[in-house]
């Protein structure tokens, strides 16, 4: 660790000494601007980190942490298209898939933003014709049902959104999503479907990912069976960067999408892999959910440090897990139609930020990566809200929620509102002994029933959350919260001197699945080299 970024880190730790008797309850008391000076507004969204344990000198101590740290040309970096994910050498340059300016698009000294719109062009005029009917089946039927198969990046990000968006999928047709390997996953899906009117995407940037490449045989086989091989081009399309690999499937060339290994697997949403999403929604509302992607891009790069969203929401991520020692962070949607955007920031955030080397390879000298979990609130008050109230790890949360409703009743979203805002005001208010005391007296309860309840009643608080209001969930909605979070994990990466864009933890597991695969279909007997543990297992 560079000196610098160690003094940072000891003037956090005292600053954090400093700040340990103080009530978060106290600050807001004291200072009746705490929300506006600790909030900032974009349009119409808003991020309100007021509910954090904070002041205006933690703010500027992460600042120095960030600055010591080069954050500035760090991110510069990776807007310029250089070789950010260097175990793989390549740029991670997502962004230039929602950049909707007209300026070139620099990776590796080329300027691919043409490849990029001619590729886009393609997939939108595939998805209007799958919605419009004018795609069909072999048989001559408009397709009612589209199959997504992909897994990790190929499959979360399609399947996230396209149930966020579910409103804007009127007239298209119905959505499904198989991405594990267990036969269940396919068969369920394809129980009530009409193969003649189904549509299989596969999805896949490798197209040698095990899971996927197993449904898609299951699938295929199950087309052939059905309809016969020649129906196999006109119910399959592909989205791969490996088109020499998607040709072997026999899959019809007008109907396979590319994209670029620049564009990392947790990052493809934007890409060709938002194929299924731009069925469902169309693409003019594709174009808005990259606008919104775009909207953020735009403001990481150039709002200064104390307005810029994803990196104040970065850097006290880095406060909570590095100076305060929290071990986990959860993302609680008020939002029904985000249930899956907690799963989807879990591969975004834990496969990028899951790393225990440095950069240049050596042994990272502090933690990295929460554990990300969430389900949508209020279903998670009535599981897991208890720990969060009263137990005794401190787990920062992120609440969103929208201003307005997308149902047409309002009396269910004031509830739903109501909730969020009463659970972040309770976390960070908590209630003291004396005022458990106090409740309990007003209810008329003896003094010793008093002295037997009130420590069971007594809440810490300073329990932090963020809340990210805004007006609706729509496309641009959806694509300023993603990339949000996209440059959230890029600025812990910078401050913990990792590089998030790899992913090298998922080899090791799944080199030893195929190795297992034929032992336990029993094409292979040599159990040599296994542990006792396995081979037990496999005997057993
Ligand atoms: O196993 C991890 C992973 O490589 C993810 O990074 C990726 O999103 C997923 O598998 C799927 O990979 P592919 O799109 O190549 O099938």
């Amino acid at each position: 660790m560079s000196d610098a970024v160690a003094v940072a880190f000891s003037a956090l730790k005292f600053h954090a000494d400093a700040l340990a008797q103080t009530r978060t309850r106290d600050l807001f008391a004291e200072n009746p601007a705490r929300f506006k000076n600790f909030s900032v507004k974009l349009d119409d969204f808003l991020f309100d980190f007021s509910k954090h344990k904070i002041t205006r000198e933690t703010l500027t101590l992460l600042a120095s942490l960030a600055e010591a740290r080069k954050f500035d040309a760090r991110r510069d970096a990776l807007f310029a298209g250089e070789a950010v994910n260097a175990t793989e050498r390549r740029a991670a340059m997502h962004m230039a898939l929602r950049d909707l300016s007209q300026r070139p698009l620099i990776v590796g000294g080329e300027n691919v933003r043409p490849l990029i719109e001619a590729e886009r062009e393609k997939v939108f005029a595939f998805a209007r014709a799958a919605r419009s009917g004018d795609a069909r089946g072999a048989t001559g039927l408009p397709f009612t049902d589209v199959v997504n198969i992909g897994i990790g990046g190929s499959d979360l990000g399609p399947a996230m959104a396209t149930r966020a968006l579910s409103p804007y999928g009127a007239g298209g047709p119905r959505m499904h999503f198989v991405s594990n390997v267990d036969g269940a996953d396919l068969a369920d899906t394809l129980q009530n479907l009409d193969l003649a009117r189904t549509l299989f995407i596969v999805s896949s940037k490798t197209f040698t990912t095990q899971e996927t490449m197993a449904n898609a045989a299951s699938a295929r086989a199950r087309v052939v069976a059905a309809l016969g091989e020649a129906a196999v081009k006109s119910h399959f399309a592909a989205v791969s960067t490996r088109l020499d690999k998607v040709a072997e499937f026999g899959i019809d060339p007008t109907r396979v999408f590319g994209f670029w290994d620049w564009v990392g697997g947790r990052y493809s949403l934007w890409s060709s892999i938002g194929l299924a999403l731009a069925i469902s929604i169309g693409s003019e509302n594709f174009t808005q959910f990259l606008q919104g992607g775009y909207d953020i891009d735009e403001h990481f790069r150039d709002a200064p440090f104390e307005r810029n969203i994803p990196t104040l929401m970065g850097l006290l991520g880095v406060w909570h897990r590095n100076v305060l020692g929290r071990c986990a962070q959860a993302v609680i949607p008020y939002d029904q139609r985000l249930a899956r955007f907690p799963a989807y920031l879990q591969q975004l955030d834990m496969e990028s930020n899951g790393k225990s080397v440095t950069r240049d390879g050596a042994p990272t000298p502090y933690e990295t990566g929460p554990v990300i979990f969430g389900e949508p609130g209020t279903n998670g008050q009535h599981a897991f809200f208890q720990l969060l109230h009263q137990g005794t790890d401190v787990i920062p949360i992120d609440f969103l929620v929208a201003a307005e409703p997308t149902a047409a009743d309002s009396h269910h979203h004031a509830l739903l509102f109501a909730n969020c805002l009463a659970q972040a005001e309770a976390f960070m208010r908590g209630r003291t002994l004396n005022e458990a005391k106090a409740q309990l007296r007003a209810q008329g309860l003896s003094e010793e029933e008093i002295e037997r309840l009130a420590p069971h009643k007594v809440f810490p608080g300073d329990r932090p959350s963020s809340v990210f209001l805004y007006r609706r969930l729509d496309p641009r909605t959806l694509g300023r919260l993603v990339a949000l979070y996209e440059h959230k994990v890029f600025t812990q990466s910078v401050i913990w001197d990792i590089n998030p864009f790899d992913q090298w933890g998922v080899e090791l597991g799944k080199e030893l699945a195929n190795r297992l695969a034929p032992i336990v279909e029993n094409r292979d007997a040599s159990t040599a080299g296994l542990d006792a543990s396995t081979t037990g297992l496999i005997d057993w």
